[in-house]
């Protein structure tokens, strides 16, 4: 075989990557790392100038296929037609979940529109999305989904109070995913980033010069970090937590809190006369 034979043939085996809200930010990152990793890949976004230009700069720097796709993905049509596609596709190996937009403003200042529109991609995209890929990949027994959920999965802010809404349903619905696949050989990965610097901020009405620079990372090392937890084999991966055990705590405590409740007698400080 050739060099370039045995190069074409590596990038094969690893098959194609979907990463959604790949003309900005952490997506646009995560095509290249996916890149260099040696995976054809599938770019979604609105914005078709943004998606061709980091194609042909990935293009030019690894030796894959780039397609691009322009979906809305609050558009039910796109959103149809993206996921009749890559739920067809046996190619398709991995889909990063990443698209996303915020609006940082209380909910009694957010229009209804605004509502509607962080729910359809924030959750309904990601859960069409992750269903559309899942039963080919349970069939081949092989395939990876990634969702991206925020440090806002499980902290309400009131400056935030729906987007951090609808990455709890991200958490939530990921860590189920991970139960129904879990004596597969499908890994599902939860990323929850932190702040971390692009454009999402500005998009949803945050003045960046407010922000410390020292909370915020760059959307690199975030990319990189969830990276470096699936080679790990995390479920879950938080790339600023320095202290882990936090999360490991966090997590018993949510089951223990659930077991604690499977009860059919109310709670005595509840208790009444009858
Ligand atoms: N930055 C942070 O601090 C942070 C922290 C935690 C989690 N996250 C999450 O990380 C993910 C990526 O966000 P980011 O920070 O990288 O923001 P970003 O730079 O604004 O990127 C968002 C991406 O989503 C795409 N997108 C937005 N609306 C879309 C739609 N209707 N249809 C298709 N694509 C759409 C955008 O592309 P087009 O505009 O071209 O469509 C863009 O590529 C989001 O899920 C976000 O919630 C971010």
């Amino acid at each position: 075989m050739s060099n370039s034979d045995l190069q074409e043939a590596m990038e094969t085996e690893k098959g194609v990557a979907v990463v959604t809200g790949a003309s900005s930010g952490i997506g646009k990152i995560y095509a290249d790392r996916l890149a260099a990793r040696g995976y054809d890949l599938m770019l979604v976004a609105r914005r078709g100038d943004r998606l061709q230009a980091v194609a042909d700069e990935l293009k030019q720097n690894y030796e894959i296929r780039v397609e691009t796709v322009i979906a809305d993905l609050g558009d039910p049509d796109d959103l149809q037609r993206l996921a009749e596609r890559i739920g067809n596709d046996e190619n398709v190996t991995m889909l990063v979940n990443n698209a996303g937009i915020a609006v940082a403003a209380p909910t009694v200042r957010t229009s209804s529109e605004d509502i509607e529109r962080l729910i359809s991609i924030n959750n309904t995209a990601l859960a069409r999305l992750s269903l559309a890929v899942l039963p080919g990949f349970a069939a081949r027994n092989h395939g990876t989904l990634i969702n991206i959920g925020s440090v806002q999965s499980f902290y309400s802010r009131s400056a935030s109070t729906t987007y951090s809404g609808t990455k709890a349903f991200v958490m939530l619905f990921t860590s189920g995913l991970q139960q129904e696949f879990a004596a597969t050989g499908v890994r599902i990965q939860l990323v929850l980033p932190a702040g971390t610097a692009t454009e999402i901020w500005e998009l949803a009405g945050v003045d960046p010069k407010i922000m410390n620079p020292s909370m915020i990372m760059s959307a690199e090392d975030c990319v990189d970090a969830a990276l470096a937890g699936l080679d790990l084999g995390e479920a879950v991966t938080l790339p600023s937590l320095e202290d882990e055990q936090l999360w490991a705590e966090f997590d018993a405590l949510r089951e223990k809190m659930f077991h604690a409740m499977q009860t059919n007698v109310p709670a005595s400080r509840y208790s009444i006369a009858r």
